[in-house]
């Protein structure tokens, strides 16, 4: 098992040596090593067992950090930058040649952001390189929100993870590439496509799995390992019936008797449910039950990007 700790002096003395130390975010914990020192960055590889076509994001400590990396900055992305930076944004943008091929799995364009929690902003700071860093989960299995998610899962491929707590956000950043000066969203998450458009204008969306642009996006993500079924409750109870089931609920309705039930917002408050989704998702797996039913979340601002996991979940 991994050491559990706040020491930003150990995770940056195992940084250096080109070892992988999982970080605190606002979104997810992610699993970190030198961005610019592609031997550290396949062990991310290895210890998530991720396929190499699933590029990982680069986090720095400022625009300024960012743009040492690439080659183009769209008015569009200085726009949101300076807005939601640090925030749970990913720009991807043009890449410099210094970004090694395996960051990108050998894409011309890289995703970076500049994560905002105190102690992972502390590290970048201090660190001579930037960090690449998937969330810190096995491949397809649901992003960790504290450290001892992280330890359940890689705690023996890990030497260090840095505590920041439970994340802020609980979901993934939202990511935005640029084409032809137009701003698409490639993954829904953290900053809604309402706080988008407020400073930028206009958003399109590129979100399904056959999108070669963003590899990553495959349908069946963020998954429990128990069946998971989205819908109304009551039809899909109708359709279980005799089955050991697991309800979550997006807030607290009349049927709060319900055995196996999680509540996501007992006031049905999105930005609680997004907290408490992935940890919710885990408890789960943890519980003597065959399947799981889930009811979608509001369709606005961050229960958008709560219905894309929950969808992705329900993927087999
Ligand atoms: O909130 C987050 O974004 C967290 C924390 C740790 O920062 N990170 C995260 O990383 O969710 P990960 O690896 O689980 O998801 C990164 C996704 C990839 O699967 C891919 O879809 C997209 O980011 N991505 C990365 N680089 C890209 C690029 N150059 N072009 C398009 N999509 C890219
Ligand atoms: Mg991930």
């Amino acid at each position: 098992m991994a050491i559990i700790g706040n020491d930003i002096s150990q995770a940056k003395k195992l940084l250096l040596e080109g070892e992988l130390v999982a970080i605190p975010t606002e979104t997810v914990y992610g699993l970190a090593a030198n961005a610019l020192n592609p031997e550290a960055v396949t062990k991310i590889f290895v210890a998530k067992e991720r396929p190499s076509f699933d590029p990982l994001i680069v986090h720095v400590a400022s625009i300024d950090q960012a743009q040492e990396f690439v080659t183009a900055l769209p008015d569009k992305a200085i726009q949101l930058a300076q807005h939601f930076w640090p925030g749970p944004l990913t720009l991807v943008l043009p890449k410099q040649s210094v970004i090694p091929d395996i960051v990108t799995s050998g894409l011309t364009t890289v995703g970076i952001r500049c994560p905002d929690h105190d102690l992972t902003r502390q590290l970048l700071n201090e660190l001579p390189f930037p960090l690449a860093a998937p969330s810190a989960n096995p491949f397809g299995y649901v992003s960790p929100t504290t450290a001892e998610h992280v330890n359940n899962q890689l705690g023996h491929q890990i030497k260090y993870i840095l505590d920041g707590g439970p994340c802020r956000i609980g979901l993934e950043s939202t990511i935005v590439g640029f084409e032809n000066d137009k701003a698409i969203i490639y993954r829904r998450g953290g900053i809604s496509e309402e706080e988008i458009s407020n400073i930028i204008g206009e958003v399109n969306h590129q979100l399904t799995s056959s999108n070669p642009v963003a590899p990553g996006q495959l349908d069946s993500h963020y998954a429990p390992r128990k069946r998971f079924f989205l819908g109304n409750i009551d039809e899909l109870k109708k359709d279980h019936a005799g089955k050991k089931i697991g309800i979550l609920r997006f807030k607290d309705g009349s049927s709060s008797l319900e055995e196996h039930l999680l509540v996501l917002s007992k006031y049905g408050d999105l930005e609680e449910a997004a907290r408490n989704l992935f940890a919710a998702l885990r408890q789960f797996d943890q519980m003597d039950i065959e399947v799981i039913l889930a009811e979608p979340a509001p369709e606005s601002g961050i229960g958008k990007a709560i219905n894309d996991r929950l969808k992705r979940a329900a993927t087999k």
